[in-house]
């Protein structure tokens, strides 16, 4: 089942995808496919089970969903960094068997290493990377990353004399700096404030669309997910009732029909927005919990 939510702009042409290019390009499609996915921790009674979609090259995919529905065992399953009961996972035609520097993680919390300036904490992941590269080329890329997340002034500073926005910043940086063929965020601005979590939204947006990654991101911002994302995933919870138990999953994907263009301060200016907002906040207060259809 896929709804299709958000209506045409009137009255505003919405913006080609010129950089991306045309979205069902052939070669482009099904980059990521995640099929019939489930985990149990407890036997018999899996967190989610049926866990089944694809992402397109280049494809922006947020997942939200109430605390403990399984979010981040799935993004680790992408990831290669925890094994799912059932069901498969392939990037590129590729089965997912174990962690790679072919996909990018940034975590909840930032996961730098405390003793490692900022410059050292990115070169370690590049020089992993390209292990045959030069110190010059090595810094160079470094700096570029970092130059990027606008951090050149706190290089060869470590860890704890960063904010928490900043060192959040490095995180991506280094993601990034990998060059991975696809990243995987997991709140990665949950513990952030409000006003620089906007700042940093603002600059994925910009690198997303600068360097055609395709990214799964985990969050449970209604408005984080509709700026950022081609599509959202919404996912329920597993739950008890009078028939017995009921995996959570994927109730159902929503096409985010705003324009490409779209700016966080200008959102609920945007036709259609109220209506694609509404239907994430009902979806999460009266049906996620409430266990889910099922899978398309
Ligand atoms: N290593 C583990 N051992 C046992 N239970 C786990 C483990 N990891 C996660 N869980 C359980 O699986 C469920 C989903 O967890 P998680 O994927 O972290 O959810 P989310 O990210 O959506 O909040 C939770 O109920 C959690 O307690
Ligand atoms: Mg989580």
């Amino acid at each position: 089942m896929l709804n299709e939510v958000g209506t045409a702009v009137p009255g505003l042409s919405v913006t080609p995808d010129l950089i991306r290019g045309p979205r069902d390009a052939s070669e482009h499609r099904g980059f990521l496919k995640i099929e019939g996915l489930s985990k149990s921790f407890v036997p018999g009674k899996p967190v989610f089970a049926d866990v089944s979609f694809t992402l397109d090259k280049g494809e922006f995919v947020c997942i939200i969903g109430h605390s403990g529905c399984g979010k981040t065992t799935i993004l680790n399953v992408l990831a290669g960094l925890d094994q799912a009961s059932g069901g498969h996972v392939f990037m590129d035609g590729r089965e997912v068997a174990g962690p790679s520097l072919e996909r990018g993680v940034v975590f909840q919390s930032h996961a730098l290493m405390p003793w490692l300036t900022v410059r050292r904490n990115i070169a370690f992941a590049v020089e992993s990377r390209w292990p045959d590269w030069t110190r010059a080329q090595v810094a160079e890329h470094v700096e570029k990353f970092v130059a990027m997340v606008g951090l050149t002034p706190a290089l060869d500073k470590k860890p704890s004399q960063l904010s928490g926005g900043m060192k959040q910043r490095v995180g991506i940086a280094r993601a990034f700096a990998i060059q991975p063929k696809m990243l995987l965020l997991d709140e990665p601005f949950g513990a952030l404030d409000a006003l620089t979590r906007g700042t940093i939204q603002d600059e994925l947006m910009g690198i997303v669309r600068q360097t055609h990654q395709t990214v799964f991101m985990i969050t449970h911002d209604v408005d984080e997910a509709i700026l950022l994302a081609d599509r959202i995933l919404l996912m329920s919870n597993g739950r008890e009732n009078a028939t017995g138990y009921t995996p959570g999953g994927i109730a159902e994907v929503v096409s985010n029909t705003l324009p490409q263009t779209r700016k966080r301060a200008e959102l609920h200016h945007l036709p259609g927005y109220y209506e694609l907002r509404n239907h994430i906040v009902d979806f999460l207060v009266t049906r996620a919990l409430a266990g889910h259809e099922s899978n398309p």
